[in-house]
């Protein structure tokens, strides 16, 4: 029986079970990394596994082509060097995602000029991306955050109009659909990670996919030290570094992608549910969304937390009550990039370089009532059975009461 004392104030935890462990993996994971080893190629230039899997993972997206990389943050990096985007040029981006979508456009002496999102979705807002043109904007880095796509339709439009390159930042939407079709290839170039949180994962990796020739071209040019594809080993026609995928990580990817569509079916099945059955608590909801998504890959549940049904508590008290119970909720991101120190440090550098006027500060109230009251279910959550969603609900009704 679950007592009415909290885990945290030595009460028995709602949950005995951990919920599904993440990374999933299986003799098959085993078997490919046998193979590699005893093949003797443990690099992509001399193995095919990358290269089917750049082949395998594009086909899964609809897309033409696929170059991968280290990591998430790499594919970006490579994306920009690819587009072109160059000291003291703007990339237009969400302030509500990972450090890295905005630091690499610092990377490559871009500043990122970040533009606020809808609540509905905590996704850019494309009128206001519109708004935030500027001569000096070359890009345009969309985050399908959570797996939820950002509205790519819009955000196309608006690129095409002004000649700006659309980046999709993927890295949390492995098989993600916006209007019935695949997000990584819905703008010019778009960026996944396989890191290990993520839907599908070797650790570390990354992948870029796109359909146009041009784009393939130049990022496989430059993931590969500004080499050519049929050119020299030693020929490099653009300045570029090494961020090519091991051996190792694409053989693992090639397995776990063959259990992406089933598993993304479970969380969007379980994510739908869980939507539904918060209905019984007041004060924690699932964001909206938008209808034209029409599959939300949930790498993260996002919700929304009204601490004044919580006896006034606020979002990171409320999570260290359900993580007692066995709920691995997260707080999320702290604070909108606009404000983080280093971002913010750093854009002031480049500008000061280049003698320009910085991009000016951001206004970003949505993002900011994120940061206080937006949490965050990991995607391993909605791996499970109905019971296991329902824990969330029973958890938070527990903590609602006790808080009374
Ligand atoms: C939205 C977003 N962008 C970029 C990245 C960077 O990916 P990685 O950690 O593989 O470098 C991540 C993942 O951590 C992410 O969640």
């Amino acid at each position: 029986m679950e007592t009415s004392i909290l885990a945290m104030d030595g009460g028995r935890p709602l949950r005995a079970q951990p919920y599904p462990a993440w990374p999933y993996w299986d003799d098959r994971e085993e078997a490919v990394l046998l193979d590699v080893l005893r093949s003797g190629e443990w690099w992509s230039v001399g193995g095919s596994h990358v290269t089917r899997f750049e082949d395998e993972f594009a086909a899964f997206h609809g897309a033409r082509h696929g170059v991968a990389v280290t990591n998430g943050s790499a594919a970006l990096e490579v994306c920009l060097m690819a587009a072109g985007v160059d000291w003291g040029d703007e990339v237009i981006t969400t302030p509500y995602t990972f450090i890295a979508t905005a630091s690499a456009c610092l990377l490559v002496g871009a500043m990122p000029r970040f533009v606020d999102v809808l609540p509905d979705t905590w996704n850019l807002d494309p009128a206001l991306v519109e708004a935030a043109i500027t001569p000096r904007t070359k890009a345009i880095i969309a985050v399908h955050l959570g797996g939820e796509p950002a509205d790519m339709d819009a955000l196309a439009e608006i690129a095409r109009r002004h000649g700006i390159v659309l980046i999709e930042d993927a890295c949390q939407a492995h098989g993600a659909e916006w209007c019935g079709r695949p997000v990584g290839a819905l703008g010019d170039m778009g960026c996944f990670s396989f890191q290990a949180s993520k839907n599908i994962t070797s650790g570390e990796g990354g992948i870029i996919l796109t359909n146009d020739e041009r784009w393939y071209e130049r990022c496989w040019s430059v993931h590969n030290v500004g080499r050519q594809r049929e050119g020299q080993w030693y020929g490099h026609v653009a300045l570029a570094s090494n961020y090519r995928l091991s051996e190792w990580a694409g053989a693992v990817l090639r397995v776990q992608l063959t259990r992406l569509q089933g598993q993304a079916e479970r969380r969007a099945r379980n994510g739908a549910y869980l939507a539904d059955t918060l209905a019984e608590v007041s004060g924690l909801s699932a964001i909206p969304g938008d209808a034209r998504v029409t599959r939300n890959a949930y790498h993260l549940f996002k919700l929304w937390y009204d601490p004044q049904r919580f006896g006034g508590r606020d979002k990171a008290e409320f999570a260290k009550a359900m993580q007692a119970e066995g709920i691995p909720i997260s707080v999320g991101y702290p604070r909108p990039l606009a404000q983080e120190p280093v971002i913010r440090r750093r854009v002031a550098f480049i500008a000061d370089r280049l003698g320009l006027e910085p991009p000016t500060e951001a206004q970003c109230p949505v993002a900011e009532s994120v940061c206080e009251r937006g949490l965050w279910l990991p995607q391993n959550v909605l791996l499970g059975s109905h019971a296991d969603v329902e824990d969330v609900v029973r958890a938070a009704l527990k903590v609602q009461r006790a808080w009374a």
